[in-house]
């Protein structure tokens, strides 16, 4: 038993994010969220997998929530020399499973003992038997859309199938619950493959696996998924999936001002296009030098993050290298161009931000929700599309190209893309869609909100978990 300053009986309860910021980066505001709340939390995960970027996002965390001890960190130890792959895909998810093992011990160790563990999703498989042994409750935190959980959990139904009597559904299209009927581009490609790959197992095996947690937590809120988590709770999706409850947006931590701060504090309120891809996705070269030639000739001012290292695949691109001779010169007064990485919370933040050009991970537009900026949405690959379908839906955004080819599969013309950038600055819609959404956010997680509401909830059982 936990006691908070009040010597009430708090819950303690272990998180087990999956690698990788995109999964990382919503374990830590739930965190946040879970530590305001006065509950006691650990976060635990793997070594030496742990990237730099993650490390620093720990240690930012445990700065920001001094009440939770960097101490409540564990790592669990892979040290397994025969985990030999060049995939990051298999390393990430082989990780977790050799080191489950030494979840048990770990689990059964904490002190104050455990309410309850919240694994990623992509553990489900490895980590609910290991939990169900211990007795211990097991909630899933689902750190994408509704949409994409609704699309995981029903993959083994629907992927590869038609629905008989269903008129609507053509060959390019995919009937799933809760939605009208999707564009198939906008599956991940391996899922709809007959032939047996990782990502599609992964999927189906930890799909199935839900059923057997005791509570799906997500990253969104009622107004921009209703559909979904109607479908999702009515069974309309799979028979017996433990109770779906929206907790999000979740709200990012404060951040200490950076040098890219100081050139947007001298741009008018509402001028700026953020273009970032992300933690992983990187473009090809020759698509950056046309993404940069469409900013430029868009005449709004950019504040543009270039990945010099495609983080699935290890090869370095030097920036000089990518632009060619002059492109650099040629931006200097345009736009302002920063080397892999800025604090996105930050920039988001930021009043001259008028628009965000993005790959549409959800976090990414999770953000642009909470901070209330209209999006440029250019998907790549995963749940990206889906994700984009999303914030078209709800008015926030609009496609750089027609969503019916699918993004990331052909590069698209700097013509075109500084046509799509001015189109979208100068869309008053989107500004005021956008405005409405970032209240409705706030509202969601504020005080007597439908996501606050989820997760007192959530926590009054967690209450009743204590040993
Ligand atoms: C991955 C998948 O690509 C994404 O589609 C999925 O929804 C989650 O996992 P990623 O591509 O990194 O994630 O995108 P995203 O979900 O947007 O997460 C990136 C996080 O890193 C965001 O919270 C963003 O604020 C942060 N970030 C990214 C920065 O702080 N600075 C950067 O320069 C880039």
């Amino acid at each position: 038993m936990s006691l908070s300053n009040n010597q009430k009986p708090t819950p303690h309860v272990a998180l087990l994010p999956s690698s990788g910021m995109g999964h990382l980066t919503p374990f830590l505001r739930f965190a946040g969220s879970l530590a305001e709340q006065n509950v006691r939390v650990t976060i635990i995960t793997t070594h030496p997998t742990i990237s730099l970027a993650e490390s620093q996002a720990l240690s930012h965390f445990f700065s920001t929530f001094p009440q939770i001890n960097p101490n409540q960190l564990h790592l669990l130890p892979i040290n397994d020399a025969s985990v030999n792959s060049e995939d990051p895909f298999y390393l990430k998810y082989e990780a977790i499973r050799r080191s489950s093992h030494f979840l048990t011990p770990l689990l059964s160790s904490f002190s104050p003992p455990l309410s309850a563990l919240v694994t990623d999703m992509s553990l489900a498989s490895t980590v609910i038997p290991v939990t169900k042994s211990l007795s211990l409750p097991n909630y899933i935190l689902f750190t994408s859309s509704a949409k994409m959980l609704t699309l995981f959990v029903s993959s083994h139904t629907i992927i590869g199938s038609k629905l008989p009597n269903d008129s609507d559904e053509t060959e390019e299209f995919i009937r799933i619950p809760g939605m009208p009927p999707i564009p198939k581009s906008w599956i991940p490609p391996p899922l709809l493959s007959n032939k047996p790959n990782l990502l599609k197992t992964h999927i189906i095996e930890n799909g199935k696996m839900l059923i057997q947690s005791d509570g799906i937590l997500i990253n969104t809120f009622q107004n921009i998924e209703h559909e979904s988590l109607a479908a999702l709770n009515d069974g309309k999706v799979v028979n017996g999936l433990p109770k779906v409850t929206p907790i999000g947006p979740f709200a990012p931590c404060d951040f200490e001002r950076n040098k890219s701060i100081a050139w947007l504090d001298d741009q008018p309120v509402g001028s700026v296009l953020y273009v970032s891809f992300g933690s992983r996705t990187a473009m090809s070269k020759e698509q950056i030098r046309e993404l940069g030639d469409g900013l430029v000739r868009s005449g709004i001012s950019f504040l543009w993050v270039v990945k010099e290292k495609k983080v699935d695949r290890e090869d370095e691109l030097e920036l000089g290298e990518v632009f060619g001779d002059g492109f650099l010169e040629r931006v200097k007064g345009k736009g302002l161009v920063v080397k892999n990485w800025v604090r996105q919370e930050e920039v988001m933040e930021h009043k001259a931000i008028g628009g965000f050009l993005s790959h549409c991970g959800w976090n990414s537009l999770t953000e642009a929700v909470w901070h209330g900026v209209p999006v440029l949405a250019w998907p790549q690959h995963g749940d990206q599309k889906m994700n984009a379908f999303v914030v078209e839906r709800i008015g926030l955004g609009m496609w750089v190209e027609d969503w019916g080819w699918g993004g990331g599969e052909r590069v698209v013309r700097s013509g075109k893309i500084g046509e799509k950038v001015r189109e979208m600055m100068g869309n008053e819609l989107l500004r005021e869609q956008a405005g409405k959404v970032k209240e409705e956010a706030r509202r969601a997680v504020g005080d007597g909100g439908s996501s606050k509401k989820g997760l007192i909830e959530l926590i009054e059982i967690w209450n009743k978990f204590i040993p």
